[in-house]
């Protein structure tokens, strides 16, 4: 058998893997030194009661011949695809119906897996930095071309610096597809409703459709910023919602997010002739996917209850009270900042342009911490770090003061 060629052009390994390996490798060396991660966006309280009691109720069913369900329906149950309807979208003024909603085992799945439903050759525009999902998933299905000076030379690059505040623009040049992710990783920046409205205006005059990753909406608290994509007019028409209950609930080890495809978004089939993208999305699904199971769907269900929508703000304000004080702490210790106000992640300059890794390597090795190098989000991410507002607040607390301690010995 041949193999996906394209597999070869990639870096050897996925971001988050390498920064666990050389975390796994130090700690090795160091026994009994305690590192305190602040890489990974991985979440550190617990599950919301009110999903555990559902999923616990879940469970009960599954044990009885009458409530017992095997396969489910590959686009979700409708229980949790009318909740977030109701929850997500009508209750905010957004009209999306329930067979618009595509349930799954996660945002980074469909984020990949939606490059099944566009062509090989369309070209690709990402922010630059940004989430490696979608570079990553685009090289192998072939969208990439060459890899030069750490760009693949298909693609458009939006580039983000600080001079545009790290959003991304629309480009001079024509995109098909557009990953856009507001609250952003890695940068924690937001889009205003016009500048998301800059975008939705030239996907329309492109005949492109914009991927919008909104894994990180419910730490919008600005009242002003948009959550979805679709509370911009014409968006309808060009872009598909990626949502995710890892970080808003906790999922990120039970696995469920899901995907927004309205009806009115469509694509061109080789004779020019409109596809809804819905009906691609829903056959792709059918075919590859067997849907998220039972129990966590009752689970994330059960977040859209009232108790269950008390606990996620619960969650959700602890994170944002944890990059409050990373970001305070951070600006004070004279570094530049951005994010870390409607998002969990703090994107931080290196004080004296070292390069990401070599930042990486002196937080881990002078102070314990460990954090994700700006330049594995792209080349335009060289010269930062990420760091993440997930660890609990203790461990958050003493991050800090290592910080302090070390950069104010340094001064
Ligand atoms: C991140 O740290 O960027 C995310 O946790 C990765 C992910 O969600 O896959």
């Amino acid at each position: 058998m041949r193999i996906n060629d394209n597999f070869e052009k990639l870096p050897e390994s996925y971001l988050f893997s390498t920064v666990a390996s050389k975390l796994r490798e130090y700690r090795e060396s160091h026994p009994g030194v305690d590192v305190i991660r602040m890489d990974i966006g991985d979440v550190t309280l617990p599950i919301p009661q009110a999903s555990i009691k559902a999923m616990h109720r879940a469970v009960d069913d599954m044990a009885e011949k009458t409530s017992f369900h095997g396969y489910g329906p590959e686009q979700g149950y409708d229980f949790l695809r009318n909740a977030i309807a109701v929850n997500a979208y009508a209750q905010r003024g957004i009209e999306i119906t329930t067979d618009e909603i595509f349930i799954s085992d996660g945002a980074k799945s469909d984020l990949g897996n939606l490059g099944d439903i566009y062509a090989e050759g369309s070209v690709v525009a990402v922010a630059n930095p940004g989430y490696p999902v979608y570079v990553d998933s685009n090289v192998i299905d072939g969208r990439g071309g060459t890899l030069v000076d750490g760009k693949w030379s298909n693609f458009v690059y939006l580039e983000c610096n600080e001079e545009n505040g790290f959003k991304p623009v629309p480009p001079a040049e024509h995109a098909d597809v557009i990953f856009l992710c507001s609250p952003a990783n890695p940068t924690g920046v937001t889009f205003t409703k016009a500048e998301l409205k800059a975008w939705v205006n030239y996907a329309l005059a492109n005949n492109a459709v914009i991927i919008y990753d909104s894994a990180y909406c419910a730490y919008i608290t600005d009242p002003e910023l948009p959550h979805s994509i679709y509370e911009v007019e014409g968006a309808r028409e060009c872009a598909i919602e990626v949502r995710s209950f890892s970080k808003t609930a906790g999922f990120t080890g039970l696995r469920c997010g899901y995907t927004v495809v309205p009806a009115s978004v469509c694509g061109f089939d080789e004779a020019g002739n409109k596809v809804s993208l819905r009906k691609l999305w829903l056959r792709r699904q059918t075919t590859k996917f067997n849907g998220a199971s039972y129990v966590i769907q009752r689970g994330a269900e059960a977040l859209y209850t009232s108790d269950g929508k008390i606990q996620v703000r619960e969650n959700v304000g602890y994170y944002l009270e944890n990059a409050r004080l990373i970001r305070e702490t951070m600006s004070k210790a004279g570094f530049t900042v951005f994010g870390g106000d409607n998002s969990p992640y703090i994107w931080v300059k290196s004080p004296d342009g070292e390069s990401s890794w070599d930042l990486f390597d002196k937080l881990l090795h002078e102070v314990n911490i460990s954090c994700t190098p700006g330049v594995g989000f792209g080349s335009a991410g060289e010269g930062y770090i990420r760091l993440t507002g997930f660890n609990s607040k203790s461990n958050t607390e003493e991050a800090m003061r290592r910080i302090i301690g070390f950069f104010a010995d340094k001064a």
